[in-house]
């Protein structure tokens, strides 16, 4: 996923792009670069690496224009370097453009140009976009992007500069987020509101829609060049601020917001002891018809939906599964019109995620969606919406909207069981009762901070990390694996505690790092025992646990024990904490850029 900025106004550019890109950076941070249009014609200055480094190439004679483009990219073809940086700029100089998404076909249009002479000088997709737009520039630069657009296929999201008409930036929008604003300031375009701090209401491009930004006005036109009517969306007030708040990185702070991101979720939907979703409902009728519930997601969205599969089956008395959203799309499934297929995600812009959705819709299955970013992709593609209410989320690995999503889920989760009948009032009210106080519980895990930040030491330097539970404990693995994989760069690998003994035991050695996350009675010995088989081999087990059963893991080198909870079957969240902070005391221990780790973006748009 790439960051796109444009700004046109009475004001220079450069200071209202760069600063939109440093708020971008996290969607990706292979290169950066801007266009800006001024009397000599496009000027584009781009640069490999991170926006500081781009910074470095603006001088201040850049600051005469008002008029500009900016990227910050997450590379899918070409190597990241300055070549293959946006903005994209046609042959004779007449586009400038910045591009999110993938052209599928660009190579056959790349040998169709150079077949006519084009000479490219990039190896992206990009850069056959600006180069159609040439080809079809007769005088009226949105002709020529919607003729371009006709031949396109695949993804795009596009912020273009002509230089004949210095007081416009041309917007296309096809399966990338694209918004757009006016204000003071003048005419805003980005992939994200956390591009522009004091936004007020937005424009959102839907698919196949173009627009024309100016300084104090927009036009929207459709695929025929037609004028649409479009009202802006009013922005709620967010908790996201500017800044990390005195902490050292977001993904800190973000750790920390967890409790209210939780509890902001969980209580959104309580109207005393009902559970409302203003965008998702059903009778009891079509509750008690399901017959199937789909979980579907990628990365850490996944981990909430594996970990949810269980209580969710528990208590509704459905058949669930989560499935990770690429293996979904190619998948023969039974979905019917009792099928309910959840799509869970953060940015809700994730295209495995919404290809899988999608599918889901054609093939006649219920879908929802449980998104945390306002106004995204899913929240117009599925039946049913149910927003987490975590803020903004700025770290790319992410902690708190997987809380919220979980609080989400697990709301599901009654709200269902309740309609189907195989919750009673006793047991309904008492989820809800632990529901509430999983934010507290949270809090009291993350007084773990320091022993963590002592515990980081084991993982400095090992080559393999070894995470394993059973049931929600394993989903909990997995979640304490790829952040200790994404932040810190260490190989590590979640497994089924019982699964262990068949095969992968054979790499456990002397002083290999164990993660035995055990919160849950139900299983506790089986997992004990696990304990004892690694430690037969050598290795150094960290058991995570709770504080009332600390005592059994008289095996284990070290203990991580959270205060005790209220409901097993609900421990994923405050369990999650002390994973979270190992992964990141070990990622500060070994230097590691935190909250944009290498080769990451917050949100995977493309496939
Ligand atoms: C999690 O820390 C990662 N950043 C990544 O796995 C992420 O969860 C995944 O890409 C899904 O993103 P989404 O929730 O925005 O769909």
């Amino acid at each position: 996923m790439c960051g796109i900025v444009g700004y046109i106004g009475a004001s220079p550019a450069v200071p209202y792009l760069v600063g939109g890109l440093e708020k971008l950076e996290y969607r990706g941070y292979d290169s950066a670069g801007i266009a800006l249009i001024d009397r000599q014609g496009i000027a584009v200055i781009r640069e490999k690496g991170r926006i500081d480094e781009l910074k470095k190439l603006l001088g201040e004679e850049k600051n005469e224009s008002t008029v500009g483009i900016g990227h910050t990219r997450w590379a899918t073809h070409g190597e990241p370097c300055r070549k293959n940086a946006h903005p994209h700029v046609s042959q004779k100089g007449l586009f400038a453009l910045v591009h999110n998404g993938i052209i599928e076909n660009s190579e056959e249009l790349r040998q169709e140009l150079m077949a006519e002479g084009y000479v490219f000088s990039s190896e992206t997709d990009t850069e056959v976009i600006s180069a159609l737009a040439e080809k079809y520039y007769d005088g009226c630069p949105v002709r020529a992007l919607m003729r371009t657009a006709e031949r396109l296929v695949g993804s795009y999201a596009l912020g273009v500069l002509c230089r004949d008409f210095p007081d416009r930036i041309l917007c296309a929008r096809k399966g990338s987020p694209l918004l757009l604003a006016l204000d003071e300031r003048g005419g805003l375009l980005f992939s994200d509101k956390v591009a522009f701090e004091g936004l007020r209401e937005v424009y959102r491009l839907e698919d196949g829609e173009f627009a024309v930004l100016k300084q104090d006005n927009i036009t929207f036109l459709d695929a025929m060049g037609r004028n649409i009517d479009k009202s802006p969306s009013r922005l709620a007030g967010d908790e996201y601020d500017a800044g990390k708040q005195g902490y050292a990185h977001f993904m800190l702070k973000e750790i920390d917001q967890q409790p209210r991101a939780f509890s902001r979720t969980a209580e959104a939907y309580l109207q005393g002891e009902d559970i409302v979703f203003p965008g998702f409902s059903l009778s009891e009728d079509q509750a008690r018809s399901l017959d199937m519930i789909y979980l579907v997601a990628c990365g850490s969205a996944y981990n909430a939906a594996a970990a949810a599969q269980y209580t969710l089956q528990q208590i509704v008395n459905l058949p669930c599964r989560s499935v990770i959203a690429s293996e979904f799309r190619y998948t023969r499934h039974y979905i019917g019109k009792n099928t309910l297929c959840v799509f869970i995600s953060q940015s809700g812009e994730t295209a495995d995620t919404i290809a899988a959705m999608e599918l889901a819709r054609r093939q006649g299955g219920r879908t929802l969606s449980i998104i945390n970013v306002p106004d995204s992709t899913m929240a117009v593609g599925s039946d049913g919406v149910i927003y987490t209410l975590a803020g903004t989320e700025i770290a790319v690995a992410t902690t708190k909207a997987y809380s919220a999503q979980l609080a989400a889920l697990y709301l599901v989760t009654a709200y269902l069981g309740k309609r189907r009948g195989e919750l009673s009032e006793e047991n309904y009210r008492l989820f809800l009762n632990h529901l509430k106080g999983i934010g507290a519980e949270i809090k009291g895990a993350l007084a773990l901070r320091s022993r963590c930040e002592s515990l980081s030491r084991i993982f400095d330097g090992q080559n393999d990390i070894y995470f394993i539970g059973r049931k929600t404990d394993y989903a909990l693995a997995a979640e304490g694996a790829l952040k200790m994989k994404e932040i810190s760069y260490l190989h590590c690998e979640a497994y089924a505690a019982g699964e262990l003994k068949h095969g992968t035991i054979s790499l456990i050695e002397e002083g290999t790092p164990v993660v035995a996350v055990c919160l849950r009675k139900d299983i506790l010995k089986k997992t004990v025992s696990n304990i004892s088989e690694v430690k037969a081999r050598g290795a150094f087990v960290l058991a995570v646990t709770q504080e009332r059963y600390a005592p059994l893991f008289s095996e284990a080198d070290e203990i991580l024990a959270i205060p005790d909870l209220a409901d097993e079957e609900l421990s994923v969240p405050a369990g999650a904490v002390p994973l979270q902070l190992l992964s990141y005391y070990t990622a500060l221990r070994r230097g590691c850029a935190i909250d944009k780790p290498r080769n990451l973006a917050k949100s995977v748009t493309v496939e």
